[in-house]
């Protein structure tokens, strides 16, 4: 991380890949700890192809009023090719001597903070929020978003199982996550699902499937819930197969979006706010090219590319925990995925 006593006088700030409920509060949370270190604020529309283009509006304290409670990201976001290119990056910096910013607030997840990486090796100094409803950002044991999108889908699921249990049904049901496990596992022990299949953890079909489908029904259970991270496989192919297996008829319901859309629940709001507060008092302070992650439930900054070096792993206690609460024996694997 870099720290330097010089005056900050006008930031940028842009959401970036995938969205995530909770970005907005970030926004507001970052704009108006700005205004109350004396700092101008401008937005960066669409992430990087933003800043390549000179999309931007100033944003003062009230541009951010009512944002809060609301989903999605007013700065709008995208996934820049042209960013990736060393072209596409030089017009970037040329956009943020245009607009004279000391620095630029990233909100998103490992590929937002790559680009800023990038973008402080041409010496533009960065600090980065992380946010994105897969939770997989290795620095940071948490990421906005994640609670929103867990909550979303438990709704979902709990109103599926209404119709499961009434039709004596099995259900296999998609969630998004990646690569990663974090959403299916945290939604598969909420819901109580029969299993749960993560990127994670090599699936055995007929031991982590079927034997778990048999397993509840001889104890007594007529309908079955199998929770699929996307990263996993494909939910309608794994109805396909139980099909096979044992003839009867899942329904696949592949959630897909609706995940990252709704109000931030009161955890992303509150982690929102402080993490955005977090990255503009660094930068005010002279720290920057780091990311503002959080560790046990604190605020810390980590340089950039140590950050990126992070690996977080998949919690095997809890995948322990979720079969448990199936099988009625202790499970035990040791070490995390
Ligand atoms: O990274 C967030 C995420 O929602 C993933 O869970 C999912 O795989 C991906 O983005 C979907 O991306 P897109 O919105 O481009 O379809």
């Amino acid at each position: 991380m870099e720290t330097e006593k010089k005056k900050i006088k006008r930031i940028g700030v842009l959401t970036s890949g995938g969205d995530a409920p909770g970005m907005n509060a970030a926004v507001r949370a970052v704009v108006r700890t700005a205004v109350a270190h004396g700092i101008e604020c401008v937005g960066i529309r669409r992430g990087w192809q933003g800043l390549i283009n000179s999309d931007f509006i100033p944003l003062k304290k009230d541009s951010v009023s009512h944002i809060l409670p609301a989903g999605g990201t007013m700065l709008y976001t995208a996934r820049s090719e042209e960013f990736m290119q060393p072209g596409g990056r030089q017009k970037a910096v040329a956009t943020c001597k245009m607009l004279g910013l000391d620095g630029i607030v990233t909100i998103g997840g490992d590929g937002t903070f790559r680009g800023a990486l990038e973008l402080s090796r041409l010496g533009v100094p960065t600090v980065g929020i992380p946010a994105t409803i897969d939770n997989d950002v290795g620095c940071s044991h948490y990421t906005i978003g994640f609670d929103t999108a867990c909550n979303t889908a438990v709704e979902c699921i709990d109103r599926l199982r209404d119709t499961m249990q009434s039709h004596e049904r099995c259900s296999v049901v998609e969630v998004m996550g990646r690569n990663a496990g974090f959403l299916a596992l945290y939604v598969g022990i909420a819901v109580g699902a029969s299993t749960v299949l993560v990127p994670e953890r090599k699936v055995d079909f007929q031991k982590d499937v079927i034997e778990r489908i048999q397993y509840s029904r001889l104890a007594g259970n007529t309908h079955f819930m199998i929770v699929v991270a996307e990263g996993a496989g494909s939910a309608v192919d794994i109805g396909k197969q139980i099909h096979d297996a044992l003839g009867i008829e899942p329904r696949v319901t592949v959630l897909g979006h609706i995940q990252r859309g709704g109000s931030p629940t009161a955890r992303d709001r509150e982690m929102a706010t402080r993490m955005g507060y977090s990255a503009v008092k660094a930068m005010a302070e002279g720290r920057y090219n780091s990311i503002v992650a959080t560790k046990e439930g604190s605020i810390i900054e980590i340089p950039i590319e140590e950050a990126l070096q992070m690996k977080k792993h998949l919690q095997m206690d809890r995948y322990n925990i979720m079969q448990t609460m199936q099988l009625g024996g202790i499970s035990d694997y040791t070490d995390d995925f």
